[in-house]
Formats: structure tokens, sequence, C-alpha cells
């Protein structure tokens, strides 16, 4: 047994003096891999114990006594090495002129357009309205985008100048006013829907892009009037803008709608900024769909995403929405 002991006393005083995990892991694999030192032990003193049957109580006792150091030395391992984790790591900390003002690495985290976030303000405005949203497609035919909304054929807007015309039937929408037809042609009065979304147009400058965003409104129910219009559309003009704005309703012309309305408001320069169109739904429009415009009337608005979230975060360049600039859409 004296062998043993020794045996135990040696592995562990160099369990002791292992300098780093390295040499540590090699103490490891030496003696307790599944070929290491321990287990050809024990094999070797089985061997012996099947010839030598005299020192056969001798042999056993070994044998335990080698498991015994087995789990012992395992234990040990483990102990040292947290504690030679924890020497390097005060070690490399002691060594290292650490200054904790320095600023840390920064995660750039994502915001949201804000675009998407000035929809997200219109929806939840109509949604406490009880509105409905419906989307709808990008490539439109004639008679959603024009037709069907009482166009007339010698009307500028269908012209290659501002259109973008994909053939003779098929265009990208100009107006979302085209989600009015989808509507009416879908659904039953009443209707009380907000269609946000991309529209096309053939413009390029710095209060122009050919693609940018608008939000069409549709109410259509018996007893509607122009009151309630007007009603909805100042509402909704102090929700975004504030209590204080000064706005005004135009008189304007729009195919789709009579009587028509542009509404303004006024910046802090005194000038007025057009910010949508708005009108009775024309009976013409009714009659193209169906609806029996002696029981239901209705009022539409359409609303310039682009136009009203330049002027809350004061932008001056519409351009700057689609730049994808990170410097700008951080501050959203
Ligand atoms: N579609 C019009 C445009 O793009 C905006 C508009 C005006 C929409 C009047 C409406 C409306 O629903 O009633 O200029």
């Amino acid at each position: 047994m004296k062998e043993m002991y020794f045996l135990r006393d040696s592995i562990e005083s160099k369990i002791n003096n292992s300098k780093d995990i390295i040499e540590l892991e090699k103490i490891r694999v030496f003696y307790l891999g599944k070929k290491g030192f321990l287990n050809e032990k024990i094999k070797e003193l089985c061997s012996i114990n099947k010839s030598f049957f005299d020192k056969k109580d001798d042999n056993l006792k070994k044998i335990i006594f080698v498991n015994k150091i087995k789990e012992n030395i395992k234990f040990k391992i483990q102990k040292k090495k947290i504690f030679l984790r924890k020497m390097f790591l005060e070690d490399f900390l002691k060594k290292q002129n650490l200054d904790v003002s320095l600023p840390g690495n920064k995660n750039n985290f994502g915001s949201i357009h804000p675009i998407i976030k000035t929809i997200n303000k219109l929806k939840k405005f109509f949604f406490g309205l009880g509105f409905e949203l419906k989307n709808g497609p990008e490539i439109e035919d004639i008679y959603h985008n024009f037709d069907a909304l009482n166009v007339p054929n010698d009307h500028p807007s269908r012209s290659k100048q501002d259109t973008f015309w994909i053939n003779s039937q098929f265009l990208l929408r100009t107006q979302t006013s085209s989600m009015q037809v989808r509507s009416m042609k879908n659904k039953t009065p009443p209707i009380r829907m907000i269609m946000p979304g991309k529209v096309y147009r053939n413009d390029n400058d710095c209060t122009h892009t050919p693609m940018f965003h608008q939000m069409e409104g549709l109410v259509i129910d018996s007893n509607i009037n122009l009151s309630n219009l007007k009603w909805i559309i100042q509402r909704f003009i102090q929700f975004f803008f504030g209590e204080n704005i000064k706005m005004r309703f135009r008189s304007s012309y729009f195919p789709f709608t009579t009587p028509s309305m542009e509404v303004d408001i006024q910046m802090q320069n005194s000038a007025w900024i057009e910010v949508l169109g708005c009108g009775m739904v024309h009976p013409n429009v009714l009659k193209t769909l169906n609806i029996d415009f002696k029981m239901y009337l209705g009022f539409a608005f359409g609303i310039g995403i682009e136009r009203i979230a330049m002027i809350k975060y004061g932008i001056k360049d519409i351009r700057s929405f689609f730049e994808n600039d990170i410097r700008f859409l951080k501050q959203f």
C-alpha cells in the first residue's frame, strides 16, 4: 500500500504545483483519461489478481484505493481549475491599464421609420373612431384608379407625365383613392375605412418623390353630411399637430367628390400649407358602385403622409425619408 500512498501524494502535489489550466488539463488527461494512468493501473491490478491468488486481498484493497484516488483528484482538479481561472483573470486585469471612464461599445438599435411612425399615429386616431384598416394592390387597373372614380378621360392625371403606365390597362396607382372603389365594391354600408399605402407619380424634387404615401379615408352611411366630415378632419388635425394649430377649409375640385375641399394649416412663418384633400363622395361614384345614393351618402379624405410628417418633424427635403441615412433615421 505504501506505493499507493506515494502515488496519491505525487498526483496531488502535481496538481498543487500546476501553474496554468493547460498544464492542469494535461495532468487530468494523463491520470484520469479513459486510457490514463489510473485506469491502466486498475487493469494491471485486476490481471495480477487472477494469477496471484494469495495476494488477492491486498490487490482488492489497492483497486479500491485507486478508485478513491480517482474520485479525489477529480474533485481537486476541479477546485484547482476554478482557482487558476480566478488567478488568470485577476492577473489579466492587473496587467491591463483599464480606463473605466472610457465609453463602452454601443449596440445600434434600429428605430421605426418616420413614415411608419406617422401612419401608426393616424391609425391610432382613426381606430379610436371605429374605422377599419384595408390594404390593397399598388399595381392597379384604370377602372379602380380612374374610371370608377369619375375621373374624365382627358384629365391631366391620366397623362404619361404623371402616371407610370405598365400597359394600356395597368398602372402604378397614383392615389389611394383607388381603395375607395375596392371598399365600396366589397362591402355594403355602413363603411368606415382607412387605407394607407404607397402611391406613384412621375415627379422628383425636394417636395416630390416618384413614390410616396397617402392614407385614404372613407365613410358611407345614412345621415352623413359635410359637418361630420369637417368635425373628423378638425379633430384629426388637432390630434396630430396640437390643439393650437390654425387650419382652414378651402374649396377645391376632385372628380370623385362634390363639394370638394382642401385643408391648409398655418405654419410658424404664417404661410398656409396644404395637408389633405377631402369631400362628399360624388353621386356618380356611388352610382357606379351600385350604392343607393338616395339612402346613403359618404365622405372621403386623402392625407399626404410625407407632407404631414415633414411639417411635424421640421424636415426640409422629402428625399431624406428614402436615402436611408442612419443619422436621419436615428432621430425618430
Ligand atoms: N386622391 C387625391 C390626391 O391624390 C386626394 C384626395 C382628395 C382624396 C379628395 C380624397 C378626397 O379621398 O376626397 O390628390
